[in-house]
Order: structure tokens, then C-alpha cells, then sequence
């Protein structure tokens, strides 16, 4: 048997080492075989194929304690996986004396050795080093990360060093998952992923809360304005754009010509709400479908909220088993009640009868035509309903201008799905197709139809039913990681008055 390994860095494959090709049924499942050397996740899944024989792994130190016995143990992480490889080197192993010095909490190794038993309880193999070497050291003296609990509020302060933290590394692990679930979610149901725009000349949810993008000199512009010109005029578009806030208006385009279709990507929000659900720059999930209507659209959600939950179920016990013991005990139970039970549906009218007769201490009163807060949403999942749960039909004077109006006037075919601790993860709806009930509801919001002539079109020319809805993914990886605050769900939150990094 030759080195179950790969090339040395930037060097060729060394005489009598093989390369174990990676597992397509394991590398779907995570991080596999490695170009160069095999990766901590690998070796752990297939440990009695690599019992007995040589590998080369790389990572960095989490910690390193000697024995007297002049043996160190080091706990290396690759990232690859939620636990560490335990490496046993002679203290003084060989030529290597000095580099052993170099061994700290946070350094950068290459390790060569072979793959053994272990004799501690902690682990079933270990790796018994031949040859280490040091990447890059890192001072004890000034590492920040050093073996004990750090606050998320500081390690947010050294976003570039907290993803080597078990609770930052597992985030982001399951925020992968997630990502890939989505796309395989819609990509096997014949969904057509639509890459719409960032920069947009339309503010979709009407709320206002767009980022302005210019070129423009501001104070030359602020001059101009006040002398009554139009600087957006002299501006790169010709005319004010922003950042998107939603991809809907764009993606509803593309589900009136190919039927189902969902965009993906970074969204941004200029509300200035400091709280632990909400962020200035997020990642939404929008998909769009032809001929669906709110009952559908919600059926939709339901499965597909179902299948991410599975998906983390499956391939990322490890990181979950984490999350229960240190960072929020129920979340496995909230994840396989997801999966299990069917969403609980309510109307608004009723959810406001619940809250008023619930008796809790509310800070905002609830009564009928009143937006639910993040308590009122936390009451109705959490204490209510102890899961899920879908209220439909807001009244119209809440939701934006294009969701489809209901007969009875006073409300609209709108959707938000509800989850313990986190509250609205998503919010959908049936779209207006009328294009004489869409131009009332345009005009009664001061919706430009000039601006909007496009979106009015796709109601002159073939309209048809049809609605979605978007999840936020940094809600749905607090959902699953139960982390307390949004800015642990994405790696370089953006926030009121903070876009470090
Ligand atoms: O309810 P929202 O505003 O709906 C829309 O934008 C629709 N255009 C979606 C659609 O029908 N295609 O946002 C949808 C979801 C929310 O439920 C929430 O999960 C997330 O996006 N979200 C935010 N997440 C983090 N930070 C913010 N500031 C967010 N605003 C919304
Ligand atoms: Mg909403």
C-alpha cells in the first residue's frame, strides 16, 4: 500500500503515493478526497478504509498540550467537519525539534503520518505524525482565539479569524447545505434559476428602504438640486437606481415566459431597525410560478421548508448535535417537528382575535388592520402553536401594491410563514393579475405607472395566475442553529452603522 495522498503543494504526486478518488455519493454529502492530501472529514467518514495507512492532512491548531512522556497531542481542524483529528508527534520529533516550538493555537500545519486506533475515549483514530510542518505560526502571545468561550459581539469584531470558532465554523457549514438544498429543492422540480438584477430602478416591496447607487459628486448634486436642476440627469443610469430589495418584480417576467422560476442572491434593505432579525445586506430565495395561487404558492413553501430541514437532518448531524448542546437546546426538535407535521394555517382576522384574547403583555397593542410585531409573531408560533404556522390574507393598507386583491376588498392574498424564535422566515403571496384591480391598487399606493409600465404589460399581454414568495436564508439558518442574533448567520453582516471587512 503507497500514501493514500495527494501531490505536495505546487509539487508533483510523490513516487508510490496513490490518490484516493473521491466518493461522488460522499462528496454530496460534504467536503471529500482533496486535490492535495484528504481532507479531516473524509478520514473520519471512511475510517476503516484509512486504518493503518499513510495520509498528509493540513489544517490549523485548536490546541496542543504535551505529555511528560515528551509526546504532544495536537487537535487540528481543516474545517471540513465539526471535529478535530487528534495528531500524536514525539515532542521532539527528529530534525523537527524547532518546529515543534512553532506548534501553537492557531499555527498552520502540514502533517504527514499514519492513520492508527486510538487508545482515548474522546476519539476512535488519531494520526501518528512522521514528518510535520508549519505553515504559518501564530504568536500565543496575540492569537485571539484562545481556548475559552468568546462573545459573539467580540468575535464579530475579528470576523476575519471567527470562522476557525466551532460555532462560526458549523454555521457556516449548515449555511452551505442550505444554499445547495434550495438549489436542488427547485433545480428537481424544473424551476429555472434567474439571475436578476442588483442595481434596479424599482423599489419592489414600496417601503422605501433602498440603498441609493450613484456616481454622482453629492455635493455638487445637493448644490444643483437646490437650485432646481435634476442632477440624476448627469448620473451614470440617467436616472436614480438602487440596490434590489427583492427580486419578485424581475422574476415574475421570467415566470410569465417559462413558468417556474427562482432567484437567489444578495438583497438589501436600508431599514434602520438594529435588531437580531434583521440585516442591511442578506441573502433571499425567490421563487415565482405561473399558474399557481395562494393555496398552491403555500403548499410550495410547506414542502420546500420541509426538504431544507431534511436536508440538514441528513448530512449535518455533527454540526446540529453542536448547536443543541451549546447554543439552543430545542432546535433538533424543532427541525424533525418541521419535517413531521403539517404547518398549522390561519387567517390574519383570526391570528388578531388570538393575540388580543392571549393576555400577554404585548409593548403594541394589537387590533384588526395593525402590522404583528416580532412578539406577536413569536407569541403565535411559539406559545400558539409550538410550530409553524401560515396566516393568510393581510389587510391590504399592510402589504405592497402587487399582491392580488381579495373579494372582499379589504384584505389581500398574502402569506407569512411563522417559526419559533425566529418569527417571519418567509413572506409570499398570490400576485394581481387584473390589470384593471392592479392599476387601482397602483394609483392607491402612488405607485408610478409610468415607472411600472413594463409590470403592467405582463397584465396586457397573456396574463396569467400566479404568485411565490421569498425566505430569507440568514432567518433560516437561525431557524436551524438556533444563534440568537442574525449577524452569526451570514459571515460579514452589514448593519446599521457597521460594514467592517
Ligand atoms: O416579506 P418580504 O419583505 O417579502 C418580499 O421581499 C417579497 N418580494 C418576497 C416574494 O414574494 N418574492 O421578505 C421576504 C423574507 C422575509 O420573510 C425574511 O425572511 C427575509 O426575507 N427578510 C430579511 N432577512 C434579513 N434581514 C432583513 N432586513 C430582511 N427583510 C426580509
Ligand atoms: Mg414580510
Amino acid at each position: 500500500m503507497g500514501w493514500i495522498a495527494a501531490p505536495e503543494p505546487g509539487g508533483v504526486l510523490r513516487p508510490g503515493w496513490a490518490v484516493i478518488e473521491p466518493n461522488p455519493e460522499i462528496a454530496r454529502k460534504g467536503p471529500c478526497a482533496m486535490e492535495k492530501g484528504i481532507c479531516i472529514a473524509d478520514l473520519f467518514r471512511r475510517e476503516n478504509e484509512y486504518l493503518g495507512k499513510p495520509v498528509l492532512v493540513q489544517g490549523w491548531v485548536r490546541t496542543r498540550r504535551d505529555s511528560k512522556a515528551g509526546v504532544t497531542f495536537i487537535e487540528l481542524n481543516d474545517g471540513s467537519c465539526f471535529r478535530n483529528l487528534q495528531v500524536v508527534a514525539e515532542t521532539a520529533l527528529g530534525e523537527h525539534k524547532p518546529t515543534m516550538g512553532s506548534v501553537t493555537t492557531g499555527s498552520s500545519l502540514r502533517v504527514e503520518g499514519t492513520v492508527l486506533a486510538s487508545p482515548g475515549r474522546e476519539q476512535s483514530i488519531e494520526l501518528r505524525a512522521h514528518r510535520i510542518q508549519v505553515y504559518g505560526g501564530a504568536d500565543p502571545a496575540k492569537y485571539p482565539l484562545q481556548k475559552k468561550r468568546h462573545s459573539f459581539e467580540f468575535l464579530r469584531q475579528i470576523a476575519h479569524l471567527r470562522p476557525r470558532t466551532n460555532t462560526i465554523g458549523a454555521v457556516t457549514r449548515v449555511r452551505n447545505k442550505l444554499s445547495q438544498a434550495i438549489h436542488r429543492f427547485f433545480q428537481d422540480r424544473g424551476f429555472y434559476w434567474i439571475h436578476t438584477p442588483v442595481i434596479t430602478s424599482s423599489d419592489c416591496e414600496g417601503a422605501g428602504e433602498v440603498f441609493r447607487v450613484t456616481t454622482l459628486d453629492l455635493q455638487k448634486a445637493a448644490a444643483a438640486l437646490r437650485e432646481g436642476g435634476n442632477p440624476f440627469e448627469e448620473d451614470f443610469f440617467g436616472k436614480p437606481v438602487y440596490l434590489t430589495v427583492s427580486g419578485q418584480l424581475q422574476a415574475e417576467i421570467y415566470a410569465l415566459s417559462l413558468g417556474k422560476v427562482y432567484t437567489f442572491g444578495p438583497t438589501f434593505r436600508a431599514e434602520n431597525s438594529n435588531t437580531s432579525r434583521h440585516l442591511a445586506e442578506f441573502w433571499m430565495v425567490e421563487p415565482e410560478m405561473a399558474f399557481y395561487d395562494l393555496e398552491d404558492d403555500l403548499e410550495l413553501a410547506e414542502a420546500f421548508l420541509k426538504s431544507l430541514a431534511q436536508a440538514v437532518l441528513a448530512d449535518c448531524e455533527e454540526d446540529l448535535r453542536f448547536f443543541a448542546r451549546f447554543v439552543e437546546p430545542g432546535v433538533m426538535e424543532s427541525l424533525d417537528k418541521l419535517t413531521r407535521e403539517p404547518f398549522q394555517v390561519m387567517t390574519y382576522g383570526e391570528a388578531v382575535e388570538v393575540l388580543r384574547k392571549s393576555g400577554e403583555p404585548f409593548a403594541f397593542p394589537v387590533s384588526w388592520g395593525s402590522d404583528l410585531q416580532a412578539e406577536h409573531e413569536r407569541y403565535l408560533a411559539e406559545k400558539y402553536v409550538g410550530g409553524p404556522l401560515a396566516v393568510v390574507h393581510f389587510p391590504r393598507d399592510l402589504k405592497p401594491f402587487y399582491m392580488r386583491r381579495n373579494d372582499d376588498g379589504k384584505t389581500v392574498a398574502a402569506m407569512d410563514i411563522l417559526v419559533p424564535r425566529v418569527g417571519e422566515i418567509i413572506g409570499g403571496s398570490q400576485r394581481e393579475e387584473r390589470p384593471d384591480v392592479l392599476l387601482d391598487q397602483m394609483k392607491q399606493k402612488g405607485i408610478s405607472v409610468e415607472d411600472y409600465r413594463w409590470y403592467l404589460d405582463l397584465r396586457e399581454y397573456g396574463s396569467a395566475p400566479h404568485a411565490g414568495f421569498g425566505l430569507g436564508l440568514e432567518r433560516m439558518v437561525q431557524f436551524v442553529t438556533g444563534v440568537a442574533n442574525i449577524r452569526e448567520a451570514i459571515p460579514f453582516p452589514r448593519s446599521p452603522g457597521s460594514a467592517d471587512f
